[in-house]
């Protein structure tokens, strides 16, 4: 049972979009609409832009589009009951529960309970007769209790039962533990405990919730880890260990590191900015997430080979969002862990301090790779160092580190700068053939999923897609336009989907949202639908408009008919030929 239109229409009309977005977002007003800072990437140009007329939101820049709960959703990290709710109470209103979704809401929170439970059990072992041995490897590690209750650190004591028995006493079965992942189903059809003789890091999000768990051995037992599967409440993609902490001491940057073991080393050190990926790779969506808090990302990658290409691939994650990006060399330790552990915690302070940017850092990784002692060796370094300056879009920062190169090779600089700007020119020629084949994309709708059928009804489409925008940002003409055009004279897939879950809404006198049709619409297609409001914020909006709008796509129809008209014939045609044939006339 979806929610009832009537209520997304008042949580809409309660929930400003302005005031929303607004306490999120530095607005300035321009013309009708507002503009600021994209919170969903970083930039320096405002290209987000508030349309209060249709309670909606685009940004130009990662095309993030909706409405309120949309923005809500995204901003806060919530799923979109979530962000439902997250407005109905700031706006003072009810939610109309629909079972589906009490049993979610209920499933999650109760995994959320054992996990917590969970987490008190392990830490409890931890310091009981059967931690003895996990503590002194903590301690041994040189973590102080204080860390270690900070982070809530436990002990799974060796043995299959002791989770599910001691769950048992609070009420807890076996085959709900299973959904948190925490008791396994083998393969007889018995439950035992996932996490067996492991020192415990409970993950917990940025509500404060343990959403699940890391497990290392304390030896060199394989795995090293092991980490909660996937469940209602955990996807680890999402998630940074320690964020919780983070986000609130971080001002200007965050430290990422690759390990627990890292990032509590750090913490105790006196740098509680640092975070580290669950266990697997960096991901854009880890980015975006740090992208909430900061605009500079100091790397603390481990120093071993895959540690440093992690770093390579983690730095142009991070440059994508749109974050500075800066990188600590380890010298003489493996990780950061090790290297507070040997040169203490001013050390590291300083290596902080110095961190080089990612342009120091890969021209120091290619210079690793030749030997510039040979002149050969100086030439393939200059050639790709070329590359990486040409990457720069600064020319004083491009200037700057050619004369740097200059200098260390003693090569005519001008020379390295002629190597770059060819470089440049060239990269420019096929950015510019990318944007073209984007635009024709966009316009033309070529390998548009969304909606397919654009590219073959380009006139059509755009009609179609004015008077899209024009229902959302006229309301007066909702019925002069629902009484000239049927759904049926919609000629692409997506339009049509659209105008008819309009049509829906007008045919029972409904309010006509980006927020009610979120109900009939997914969230690719609200954001698309942003798009198109976004691009139909240039037109009149007048009754002339739709008028001349509606002309435009019942002549697309007509041709179109016609043209299956035709194509009907044809057939008819040819059976009447293929009849005769058998016939042998
Ligand atoms: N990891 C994992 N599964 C493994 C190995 C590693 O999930 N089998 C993840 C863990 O999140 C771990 C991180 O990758 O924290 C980094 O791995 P590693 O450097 O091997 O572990 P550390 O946590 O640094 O542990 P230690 O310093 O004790 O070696
Ligand atoms: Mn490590």
């Amino acid at each position: 049972m979806p929610l009832p239109p009537e209520f997304l229409s008042e949580l809409q009309a309660r929930n400003d979009v302005e005031d929303v977005i607004g306490s999120y977002v530095n607005l300035k007003r321009r013309g009708r609409n507002l503009v600021g800072l994209c919170p969903f990437h970083a930039e320096k140009t405002a290209s987000f832009t508030v349309y209060p007329e249709t309670a909606s939101f685009y940004c130009f820049g990662c095309t993030a589009g909706g409405d309120v709960v949309t923005f809500i959703k995204r901003a806060e990290n919530l799923d979109y009951m979530e962000a439902v709710r997250l407005l109905a109470s700031r706006s003072g209103m009810a939610v109309p529960e629909d079972e589906s979704y009490q049993h979610l809401a209920t499933a999650k929170n109760r995994i959320l309970e054992c996990n917590r439970t969970a987490a008190r059990f392990y830490y409890q072992c931890l310091y009981s007769k059967y931690g003895t041995q996990a503590l002194a490897y903590l301690k041994g590690r040189g973590m102080t209790d204080e860390t270690i209750k900070k982070f809530g650190l436990g002990f799974a004591p060796p043995g299959w039962q002791n989770l599910i028995d001691y769950m048992k006493t609070k009420g807890v079965e076996q085959e709900e533990l299973a959904t948190a992942d925490l008791a396994i189903k083998g393969q007889k059809g018995s439950y035992y405990d996932k996490f067996r003789n492991r020192i415990l890091f409970p993950i917990i999000d940025l509500r404060g919730n343990v959403i699940g768990f890391g497990g290392r051995v304390m030896d060199d037992t394989m795995p090293k880890y092991v980490n909660t599967a996937d469940t209602l409440v955990f996807k680890k993609s999402d998630h940074l260990y320690a964020m919780n902490l983070a986000k609130n001491e971080a001002k200007d940057s965050l430290i990422l590191a690759e390990g627990y073991m890292d990032v509590i080393a750090m913490h105790q050190a006196g740098f509680p900015t640092a975070v580290a990926a669950l266990g697997t790779a960096f991901t854009t969506s880890h980015a975006h997430l740090m992208t909430r808090y900061v605009k500079q990302v100091i790397l603390a990658g481990d120093t071993d080979e895959a540690g440093q290409k992690a770093v390579g691939r983690t730095i142009n994650i991070l440059e994508e969002a749109g974050l500075d990006v800066r990188v600590i060399t380890l010298t003489g330790a493996k990780d950061p862990d090790e290297y507070i552990q040997k040169y203490g915690a001013d050390r590291f302070k300083l290596l902080l301090e110095g961190a080089v940017n990612d342009v120091e850092f890969r021209l120091g990784n290619i210079r690793q790779k030749h030997n510039i002692d040979t002149p050969d060796g100086r030439i393939a370094f200059l050639n790709e160092a070329a590359g990486v300056l040409a990457s720069l879009k600064n020319p004083i920062e491009r200037d700057v580190y050619a004369s740097k190169l200059a200098a260390d090779l003693e090569v005519k600089k001008d020379s390295i700068l002629l190597q770059v700007n060819n470089l440049i020119k060239k990269k420019v020629k096929t950015t510019q053939k990318k944007a073209m084949r984007q635009l024709s994309n966009d316009t033309g709708g070529f390998s548009d999923k969304l909606n397919p059928d654009k590219s073959k009804h380009l006139r059509a489409a755009k009609a179609e897609e004015g008077i899209l925008a024009l229902i959302l940002c006229n309301a007066a003409l909702t019925d002069f336009v629902f009484g000239r055009l049927q759904p049926d004279d919609f000629i692409t897939g997506l339009h049509k989907k659209i105008y008819t879950a309009m049509a829906d809404l007008a045919a029972e006198k409904k309010q006509i949202s980006l927020t009610a049709l979120s109900i009939a619409l997914n969230a690719d297609e609200i954001a698309r639908l942003s798009g198109i409001i976004a691009a139909g914020a240039q037109q009149k909006n007048t009754k002339e408009e739709a008028a001349d709008l509606i002309a435009v796509i019942k002549t697309e129809r007509e041709k179109e008919n016609a043209k299956l008209g035709s194509e009907e014939e044809i057939e008819r045609y040819l059976k009447k030929i293929a009849e005769q044939k058998n016939r042998g006339i």
